[in-house]
């Protein structure tokens, strides 16, 4: 059902090696739109820069006063300042005096766009105290094509749609509080295992056909440019055999043509290995010079980069910054708040006192519950009764950890060649299943931030027991703690930690499997609380009669404790729904292992996706596998009843292809559904639209909406479905096509609990 045209990838038969065909010259940023004025302001600028001047915002310079990920050239005969690149994911990195944000698994797991994008404001307005000019994010690759990946918690979900759309707000967020977005990484970058080139051995090279790419991995990147990403970052990996930093035919021919991208195009850290990238489209090298150092300007005088590709790059980026007001006299300077926390330094205090009750409820809102048995005849095991008698806390996740996270201090930066080596061959630093040390509320490396403090479940159990006169009994160190049985409920804490420059070993560990395992023998009443950085299986415990709650945490920042308290006593509510599909096996999964793992004799590993765009629920249901817990799930205290469900138009749309990328967003179709809370308590419910596109999987989420409503409320929920959202990629015609066809509409709580059924139909028509 795939159609292979700009790119071939045959594993089996091993007849042809997948290509990615040249796509030249580069396309000039043209400057519409929004870009309008920014462009016209960038342009008088550069038009006064001599060729020096133009190379010297294309590269990083080393800067001893300040710890930025990178710096940018300045040219203080113009008065330009330069600018400071920094990550990134939770919040702002490697300094002190800053918050630590939800991250984007957690943010995910919250399907909360209003949300999304106030932690995106507050987030950028801590970026841009401390002189960030490019926060490096947010993350629409990985997208989580094997589950073991090291970086999918950077992002929101494996599903790209969901992913498009939290992109979208958190980039909106960022810009409008003056900071430019950064989408990364572009593209197929869905692993860390032979994620970059060591030893004579070239790095992964995702073999993606032309359709998959753009319904799956292309598809959250289109939503960022679409809501103005200023810049984008190339990846480290290959794609179809090239370079992604080199890829004419990815960054030319996909971001800058067809999606007509106007922002500059940054590359991965050291990324570089080839001069000819500056045809290919890339306009920024980091963290110095790159293998253009000074040589671009040789380039442009021996022909072989031109100078208007040079004046691109400079206007490109230039744009960027005038369109985010960075021009503004109140800009701090590059990097002011970013200084090396080992010397003397007046911290800048970047937080933002508003920016709290924003970070406590995106620290609830991503916590998603998925066992809630009833314990008495009509009492659940959560929320608790008011004040428990007596409460027992188990497991080494439960306590803040004994250091704090060092990445405060040192910037870890990227791995050296060698050491990425010994990673992926398994002999180094070895990536263990938990992170035993303490309570995780994000992951490792370039994603993840020092925070003020954290909230650990402990102390926040404490905190509430000393109020209500509750009894607490904690071991966190024992594999068979002793039980207290007067315990009114037990608590158990595990992880799965998931970290930058590692794929994960597997989907759960058994020492923790086991220590949830002998609580529950001993305690009728026991919660698990699972804190994760990716998927984390459950099928060992699930079942247990004992176990009778089960809670997936993620990595919620600051206030992990706190938020789960109010959500342990039923002061706030469960409102997360799961941004994946909780397996009952590893096997279920499509693609579960990293490709080229075990696979030491290669030189250049091939990745082939030929799952196409058959990941995650949309295999499950394609082929009829159970999921233990489906995509989309999680329960509430309350319930909700969906009715009145209206499609329109009511008549046949028409077949049609796009003409260009503009009229994708124009709304086609649109939909209604009533959601009404039926339960007792207040509860937010995320109504979901899922989409049977014909040659395509069975559903596809095409839309949600998540309602706050009291006990007997009603809301509309309205889904406006775009030229995009019904059309699948036309490899031959190379456009976006409206098929004719049969459209199921799906609205529920989630991809499997379909409550209201609706069709949509498209008749042959006209070419619109
Ligand atoms: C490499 C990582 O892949 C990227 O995400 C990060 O922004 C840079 N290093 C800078 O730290």
């Amino acid at each position: 059902m795939r159609s292979v045209l700009y790119s071939l990838a045959l594993p089996l038969a091993a007849a042809a090696i997948a290509v990615s065909p040249p796509v030249h010259p580069s396309p000039e940023g043209k400057g519409t739109g929004r870009w309008a004025d920014a462009y016209a302001s960038a342009r008088r600028l550069v038009r006064q820069m001599t060729l020096e001047e133009k190379a010297n915002l294309t590269r990083g310079f080393t800067r001893g006063d300040n710890v930025c990920a990178g710096n940018t050239g300045s040219v203080p005969r113009l008065g330009w300042p330069g600018m400071c690149l920094h990550d990134a994911g939770n919040g702002v990195r490697a300094t002190d005096m800053v918050s630590s944000y939800p991250a984007g698994l957690h943010v995910g797991a919250s399907w909360d766009k209003n949300l999304t994008y106030q932690r995106g404001v507050y987030m950028g307005k801590e970026f841009r105290a401390k002189g960030v000019n490019i926060a490096l994010g947010p993350n629409a690759g990985p997208l989580g094509r094997t589950p073991l990946g090291g970086r999918n918690w950077e992002g929101f979900s494996v599903d790209p749609y969901l992913s498009g759309q939290l992109n979208a707000e958190t980039i909106t967020g960022y810009q409008d509080a003056g900071v430019i977005a950064n989408l990364k990484h572009f593209i197929g970058n869905e692993q860390e295992t032979y994620r970059r080139p060591y030893f004579g051995v070239e790095a992964a090279s995702s073999n993606i056909d032309d359709r998959t790419l753009h319904e799956y991995y292309l598809w959250p990147f289109m939503d960022g440019v679409q809501a103005g990403a200023a810049s984008i970052m190339c990846s480290y990996n290959r794609v179809n055999n090239t370079y992604s930093c080199e890829n004419s035919r990815l960054i030319n021919g996909v971001l800058k043509g067809e999606l007509a991208f106007d922002g500059f195009v940054m590359l991965d850290w050291n990324a570089q290995h080839n001069l000819d990238s500056a045809n290919a489209g890339l306009d920024m090298v980091m963290p110095l010079g790159g293998s253009w150092g000074q040589n671009l300007t040789q380039a442009v005088r021996n022909g072989s980069v031109s100078e208007s590709r040079v004046t691109d790059m400079a206007t490109r980026i230039l744009a960027a910054w005038y369109l985010v007001g960075q021009d503004s006299p109140d800009f701090p300077p590059p990097g002011v708040g970013m200084k090396n926390l080992t010397q003397p330094h007046d911290p800048v205090d970047a937080r933002v006192p508003a920016s709290k009750p924003v970070l406590l409820a995106g620290a609830v809102a991503g916590h998603v519950l998925v066992k809630n048995a009833l314990v008495e005849d009509t009492r659940r095991a959560l929320p608790f009764a008011a004040r428990p008698a007596m409460l027992s806390v188990f497991g080494y996740d439960a306590s803040v950890p004994p250091t704090k996270n060092t990445d405060a201090l040192f910037q870890l930066g990227y791995m050296s060649s060698q050491e990425m080596g010994q990673a992926v061959l398994g002999t180094a630093r070895h990536f263990d299943q938990a992170a035993r040390g303490g309570t995780i509320v994000v992951g490792g490396r370039a994603g993840a931030n020092a925070p003020p403090y954290i909230s650990d479940p402990l102390s926040a159990i404490q905190r509430r027991a000393a109020v209500d006169g509750t009894w607490v009994n904690w071991d966190l160190t024992s594999p068979d703690p002793d039980v207290n049985g007067a315990s009114s409920a037990c608590l158990v804490f595990i992880n799965a930690m998931a970290t930058e420059g590692w794929d994960r070993d597997g989907l759960h560990d058994d020492a923790s499997d086991a220590l949830v395992l002998r609580v529950a023998a001993k305690c009728a009443n026991t919660v698990v609380v699972v804190h994760a950085a990716g998927i984390r299986l459950v099928d060992r415990w699930i079942e247990h009669p004992n176990v009778t709650a089960a809670v997936l945490a993620h990595l919620p920042g600051q206030d992990s404790g706190a938020a789960l308290v109010r959500l342990l006593y039923g002061d706030d509510n469960f409102s997360g729904r799961l941004p994946y599909t909780l397996a009952r096996n590893e096997s279920d999964y499509s693609v579960y292992a990293p490709c080229g793992r075990g696979r030491d004799n290669t030189t250049s590993p091939q990745c082939d996706y030929t799952e196409g765009v058959y990941l995650d629920y949309r295999a499950f249901d394609a082929r009829n596998v159970t999921p233990r817990y489906e995509f989309g799930f999680g329960l509430s205290y309350t319930t909700f009843d969906y009715s009145a469900l209206s499609l329109a138009p009511e008549a046949g749309l028409c077949a049609s292809a796009g003409n260009g990328t503009a009229d994708l967003w124009a709304t086609l179709a649109r939909v209604e559904a009533t959601v009404t809370n039926s339960g007792a308590v207040a509860g937010d419910e995320v109504a979901q639209l899922y989409l049977g596109i014909p040659d395509s999987p069975p559903k596809q989420l095409r839309g949600f909406e998540k309602v706050p409503l009291r006990p007997g409320e009603s809301a509309t929920v309205r889904f406006e479905l775009t030229r995009r959202d019904l059309s699948v990629w036309d490899v031959t015609g190379q456009r976006w096509v409206v098929q004719a066809g049969t459209y199921p509409v799906y609205v529920g709580a989630s991809s499997r609990d379909v409550r209201l059924t609706g069709t949509l139909v498209v008749v042959e028509g006209a070419s619109a």
